[in-house]
C-alpha cells in the first residue's frame, strides 16, 4: 500500500474505521486540480481538512489509498464533481449577515418597487444550499407585495451539485430555519414530516420557490446570463480564491450589474485596491459607477 497510514486503512473495505494519510504529492495533485477546476486555493494549511473529507470518498468507493483515488478519478471524470462537492465549504444560514438584508429591505427593494421598469434581477452567486437566495426572496416579497406581477427572479448559482440539490428541494430542518423570524417562518414555510424519520421539516412555499432559480455555475467559467442584475450577493465565496481571481471576478460582477447596481460581499472580503469602478456605500456594500 502506497499511503502511510495513520491507522489501519483496510484494503477495499467500505466503512473502514481509520483514515489514510494524504501524502504531500497527493495533496498537491488534488489541490492543483481543485485550483484548475474552480480556483479554490487549498494551501498547505488545508491538508488535514482535505485528508479527512476525502477519506469519506475513499471509504464510499472502497479504495485503498489516495494513489488509487487519483487513478479512479482519471478513469471516472464524474468523480471530479464529487471531489469538488467534498472539498467546497458550504456553510451558510438564513439571513446570514442581517445588516445586508436590512440594507436591501430599507434602501434598495423600496427603490425597485417604485421604479417604472418591471424586471427585477437579483443574483446569489455561491448560494450553497439555498438559505441565502430564499432569505432574499422573503425580503423581496415582504417589501414588494405585488412582486408576483413583476418579472422578478433570484438567480441562485453554485458549483456544488449536492448543495444545489438541497436548494432545489427547498426543505430544511428545524435547526436550519431557527434563524428565520417566527412570523416569516409561518408565512413562507409549510411543515412536512420526513417519511422515514418522522422528523419535522420546513418546505419553502411556492411564493418563494417561484422566485428562486437554482442553477449550476462555476464562477470562473464563462457566464451564460444575458440580462444585467440590480443586486449581486457574492458572500463568503471569494475568500477561497487568490487575489488575481478575486480581481477578475469583481470586474465580471461590474459588467453583470445594471448602472447603479449593488454588489454585496462577505465580511471577510474586501474590494480594497480593486474597486475603482464601484462606489463604497458602507462596509461590504458597493454600487456600480458607470
Ligand atoms: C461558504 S459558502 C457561502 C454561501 C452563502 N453565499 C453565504 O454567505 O452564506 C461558499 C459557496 O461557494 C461555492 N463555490 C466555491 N467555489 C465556487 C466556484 N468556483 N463557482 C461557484 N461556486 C463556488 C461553494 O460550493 C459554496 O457553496
Amino acid at each position: 500500500m502506497n499511503a502511510a497510514l495513520t491507522g489501519l486503512c483496510e484494503k477495499g473495505a467500505k466503512g473502514a474505521m481509520f483514515a489514510c494519510e494524504l501524502e504531500e504529492e497527493d495533496f498537491w495533485r488534488i489541490s492543483s486540480l481543485m485550483y484548475r477546476c474552480c480556483r479554490v486555493n487549498l494551501h498547505e494549511g488545508k491538508k488535514t481538512l482535505v485528508q479527512s473529507r476525502l477519506n469519506k470518498r475513499l471509504r464510499a468507493l472502497g479504495l485503498e489509498d489516495f494513489n488509487a483515488y487519483w487513478q479512479y478519478m482519471l478513469d471516472n471524470e464524474e468523480e471530479v464533481v464529487a471531489m469538488v462537492d467534498c472539498l467546497t465549504t458550504n456553510h451558510t444560514h438564513f439571513f446570514r449577515g442581517p445588516e445586508h438584508f436590512d440594507f436591501l429591505s430599507k434602501r434598495i427593494f423600496p427603490a425597485l418597487r417604485e421604479r417604472k421598469e418591471d424586471s427585477i434581477r437579483i443574483w446569489s452567486a455561491g448560494c450553497s444550499s439555498g438559505e441565502e437566495p430564499y432569505s432574499l426572496a422573503m425580503a423581496l416579497v415582504e417589501t414588494i407585495e405585488d412582486v408576483d406581477t413583476k418579472d422578478a427572479l433570484v438567480l441562485a448559482t453554485d458549483i456544488s451539485r449536492k448543495a444545489l440539490e438541497r436548494a432545489k428541494r427547498g426543505v430544511y430542518g428545524k435547526n436550519e430555519v431557527y434563524k428565520v423570524p417566527p412570523e416569516l417562518r409561518i408565512k413562507y414555510f409549510d411543515f412536512i414530516r420526513d417519511e422515514e424519520s418522522g422528523e419535522m421539516l420546513f418546505k419553502v412555499k411556492d411564493v418563494l420557490a417561484r422566485l428562486v432559480r437554482p442553477r449550476f455555475l462555476n464562477l470562473v467559467d464563462q457566464w451564460p446570463m444575458k440580462h444585467p442584475f440590480d443586486v449581486i450577493l457574492c458572500r463568503n465565496v471569494m475568500i477561497y480564491f487568490d487575489r488575481e481571481t478575486q480581481r477578475e471576478l469583481i470586474k465580471s460582477f461590474w459588467r453583470a450589474l445594471k448602472p447603479g447596481g449593488i454588489l454585496i460581499v462577505g465580511h471577510c472580503e474586501s474590494l480594497a485596491g480593486m474597486m475603482s469602478r464601484f462606489e463604497f456605500l458602507c462596509p461590504t456594500i458597493y454600487s456600480k459607477i458607470t
